[in-house]
């Protein structure tokens, strides 16, 4: 294909590539585009340059962009096209940009299937403002003062408390550090790990992409790890050559898998073998329907784990609000980086929290909440199992978020285009593919939808599948 081509002008590419860090640099080279095609910088439907063009004028071999828009094609991001040529993917197929070409792409959907979000209409703001008021009441004034870097004694205290009750974990609050959601903790965590000497971070295969990208900002490498219905295979992760792997045990992101007892025990033993890390990211294990949560492997082994919560799926993501246990070796450089970040999280927001779980709020709240999940999610399966009975859901009964498997006849980029033209938002598989692109599938969000409509959804659903097989 000529340059010519393109679309894009070279500013647009401007991508920074460090070849200081041992990160490689087809995937500084990802991370640099998939972060301007999620900021809204790279187009839909832009015509990327020729991957000789780019290489001559990044200075870089031809194999390395290839590599990059290999990768970024197998998470959906770029698409090739016949003719040899790579475009940034339209907005339908699932990619998370920002509201800036979003908006540009037009209506957004009517229904959404979109994940990561809770009802935050059922916010408990009666109980939230008691807290409120009593905090800013009683609250002495050298509470105001800057912070130790770890967070309020009297959160981390409360906290404590309720995941060792609750999740069975290890937790003192020494060890604790408070920041603003896993967005932030996993940041600060990754630098000081990579600052430690840590080199290659394993993450599920597929899992979440959006650590993938901090990971690799921060200077670490990342390898992805199959993920069976047990959990992460622990088999793969020794021959993965990393020290520091991220897991959703308890549940994992989007597949739904619990860890089993081995795989957990699998992981600890791995951890204590090769005196590396694991982080537990446990982001929704207060939603289970129809069994207990498993314990959290930090329980098993404090001293290789960072435990990893946030309230973005209990009460609201906009309250930034989230927890680290950390072994003790990280707590003091840790505390250390969360005062150079930005010198602590809101002290009434702390405050706020710390009296709402202490006075049993949150498990109130979480008691009414996890029904209403249940039926959102039951009404969900059904409906599928009723109208598209070969999108089979897995994983376990928990969570806010349901994934299937598409059959061999449609592929993710035709149904979230089907069901968009019908004012409904589903999301494929794609983006969380770590190595290469794996089976076709969707995850469906059901967090802040009613139940009439994730009815309605799930017929639009039918009706789009439906043509697509008639065409
Ligand atoms: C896998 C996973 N972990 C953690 C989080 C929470 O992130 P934060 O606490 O930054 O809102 C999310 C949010 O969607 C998630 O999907």
């Amino acid at each position: 294909m000529s340059r010519s081509r393109t679309n894009l002008g070279t500013g647009e590419l401007l991508v920074e590539l460090r070849r200081d860090l041992s990160v490689p640099l087809h995937q500084q080279l990802e991370s640099g585009i998939r972060d301007r095609i999620r900021q809204g910088l790279l187009r839909a439907g832009a015509v990327m340059p020729a991957t000789r063009a780019l290489a001559t004028d990044l200075g870089l071999s031809r194999g390395v962009v290839v590599e990059a828009y290999q990768q970024l094609v197998a998470e959906g991001y770029l698409v090739s096209r016949t003719g040899g040529y790579t475009q940034v993917a339209p907005a339908a197929a699932g990619i998370q940009v920002e509201q800036k070409s979003a908006a540009a792409t037009g209506e957004p959907p009517r229904i959404d299937f979109k994940y990561s979000k809770p009802d935050v209409s059922q916010f408990p703001r009666a109980a939230w403002l008691r807290s409120i008021r009593k905090v800013l009441n009683e609250t002495p004034n050298r509470s105001l003062a800057y912070l130790d870097g770890r967070g309020t004694a009297e959160l981390r205290e409360a906290l404590a408390d309720y995941l060792n009750r609750v999740r069975g974990t290890s937790a003192r609050p020494e060890n604790m550090l408070i920041c603003n959601g896993f967005a932030q903790g996993s940041r600060l965590l990754l630098q000081v790990l990579a600052a430690a000497g840590y080199r290659r971070l394993a993450v599920e295969d597929p899992s979440d992409n959006e650590v993938r990208d901090v990971a690799t900002k921060a200077g670490l490498e990342t390898v992805g790890v199959p993920v069976l219905e047990t959990g992460l295979e622990v088999e793969a992760l020794e021959r993965s050559g990393a020290d520091v792997v991220l897991v959703t045990a308890a549940h994992q992101f989007p597949t739904g898998a619990v860890a089993s007892a081995r795989t957990r025990a699998g992981l600890v033993a791995w951890a204590t073998k090769h005196d590396v890390l694991v982080i537990e990211d446990d982001y929704d294990a207060e939603y289970r329907y129809d069994r207990e949560p498993i314990g959290a492997i930090q329980g098993l082994a404090p001293e290789s784990v960072v435990y990893a919560g946030t309230a973005s799926k209990t009460l609201a993501p906009g309250l930034r609000l989230g927890w680290l246990i950390l072994p003790s070796r990280l707590v003091e450089p840790m505390s250390t980086a969360k005062v150079l970040d930005d010198r602590g999280s809101p002290v009434f927001d702390q405050l706020t929290f710390a009296d709402f779980v202490a006075r049993g709020e949150f498990d109130r709240h979480l008691r009414r909440m996890r029904p209403r999940y249940r039926r959102l999610r039951d009404t969900l399966v059904g409906r599928l199992t009723e109208r598209v009975p070969d999108l089979v859901p897995i994983g376990v009964s928990a969570g806010l978020h349901v994934m299937t498997w598409l059959p061999p006849d449609l592929t993710e980029a035709a149904v979230t285009n089907a069901a968009l033209e019908r004012g409904l938002g589903v999301y494929g598989l794609a983006p969380y593919w770590v190595e290469k692109a794996g089976p076709e599938g969707l995850v469906f969000g059901y967090g802040n939808l009613t139940e009439p409509a994730i009815v309605e959804g799930i017929d639009l659903l039918a009706d789009a599948l439906g043509s697509l097989r008639r065409q």
